[in-house]
């Protein structure tokens, strides 16, 4: 089977040319957003969303990394991403109206000062489990991630990774 899922997924990945932690960033996302979609019971058109948003997410890093002179800021990324989202989710056969949900989520991901739930929360959780372990952050910082949390998995998964990290650092 070859679903439009799948296809993004693949486009995304050969779009990063093997970069490595981005590579590995987006499977550890979507793998998570997907799980955590599941455990909320989510339809299928919001699973549909959620997995795309993963899986394009942070697609606005690499393009900008070379036509904004290096810049993945913020703000380039948010000027790079309606192009690029429409391009991935057409290409891989996605129906426009997925566009602007999609869209929406990519560019308030790194939002944390809204209130959240619904669609954009799980992939902000998703994203901090992922990147709690890729950096290691100071415990204060895993605290303010913590209240960000609502979904019952997330909460799990986010307090199994921090006691996982104060562990790994009370034995160095
Ligand atoms: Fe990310």
């Amino acid at each position: 089977m070859h679903d439009k899922e799948q296809t993004l997924l693949l486009q995304a990945l050969l779009y990063e040319q093997g970069h490595p932690r981005r590579t590995q960033h987006i499977l550890k996302v979507y793998a998570l957003a997907r799980l955590l979609g599941e455990e909320e019971g989510l339809t299928m058109e919001e699973q549909r969303v959620l997995n795309a948003a993963a899986i394009l997410h942070d697609i606005p890093i690499r393009y900008c990394k070379l036509h904004c002179q290096g810049d993945a800021g913020q703000e380039n990324q948010r000027r790079a991403a309606p192009k690029l989202v429409e391009a991935f989710l057409t290409q891989a056969g996605y129906p426009p109206e997925d566009i602007p949900p999609v869209l929406e989520l990519v560019l308030r991901h790194h939002d944390y000062s809204a209130p959240h739930g619904g669609l954009l929360g799980l992939l902000i959780e998703a994203d901090l489990i992922v990147n709690s372990y890729e950096t290691d952050p100071p415990l204060g910082q895993l605290e303010t991630w913590e209240k960000l949390f609502q979904s019952q998995a997330g909460r799990q998964l986010f307090a199994a990774c921090r006691a996982g990290l104060e562990s790994q650092t009370s034995q160095t």
